[in-house]
């Protein structure tokens, strides 16, 4: 039986991935340099510090700046970014998102928040979903990121439910990992060939949904 249900953000509940790639391509012109278009997937669920390492390998500028300067550029990509979330609202939601969180609720299920974004608790808010979730992990608490087990193990911890009886959903490969090393079931959302570490993949979260209940894996 499964007790509760951990997601992810960027890329699960809101296509926010699209958001940073862009904030990162803005900054990697302002220094000099392109990105191309993988670097979508791979900065999915990495920190922005440790994103900013893998952009600046494409300008092979790792070892130009100091960590100060990196700091700096890296909450420039952060003001980038917040620029084009500033107007979120509950549109931006991924389809089928309330109507999950809502039958989860109604179900008893607990529902938690494992997002390595510092900007996860302002999104919660302005899509209007914060109510929704028992718990959601200060990313700053941890110590190791995605695909390290950590923040997974942290929403175990704080929901007081052992991985065991736990789905963490993903749409990243660092964070089906981070999943699987905690101990929970993972569910993928997005591509296949992008997560060809997950077994269960699924499109969006209405077939998701549709599984949970197919599956009676919620009832
Ligand atoms: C999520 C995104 C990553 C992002 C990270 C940190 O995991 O998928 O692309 O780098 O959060 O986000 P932040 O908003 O704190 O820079
Ligand atoms: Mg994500």
């Amino acid at each position: 039986p499964v007790k509760a249900v951990v997601f992810d953000l960027d890329g699960v509940l809101t296509e926010t991935s699209k958001a940073h790639f862009e904030a990162w391509k803005m900054l990697a012109s302002e220094l000099g340099f392109e990105v191309p278009d993988e670097l979508e997937d791979k900065v999915r669920g990495i920190s922005r510090l440790d994103s900013l390492e893998i952009v600046l390998t494409y300008g092979n500028l790792n070892e130009v700046y100091t960590d100060e300067e990196k700091v700096d550029l890296a909450n420039h990509k952060n003001d980038l970014y917040l620029d084009l979330i500033k107007g979120y609202t509950p549109e931006n939601l991924s389809l089928g998102a309330v109507s999950l969180l809502t039958e989860l609720r109604e179900k008893g299920i607990k529902i938690a928040l494992a997002s390595a974004s510092k900007n996860a608790p302002f999104l919660l808010e302005a899509m209007g979903i914060t109510a929704y979730f028992d718990v959601v992990v200060d990313p700053a608490s941890i110590e190791n990121g995605k695909p390290e087990p950590d923040i997974f193990l942290k929403a175990s911890e704080l929901l007081g439910i052992t991985p065991g009886y736990c789905i963490g959903v993903e749409d990243a490969y660092a964070g089906i990992e981070s999943i699987k090393a905690a101990g929970m079931t993972p569910m993928g959302i997005g591509s296949k060939t992008v997560l060809s570490n997950c077994d269960t993949v699924f499109s969006g979260l209405e077939s998701f949904h549709n599984f949970l209940l197919d599956h009676s894996i919620i009832k």
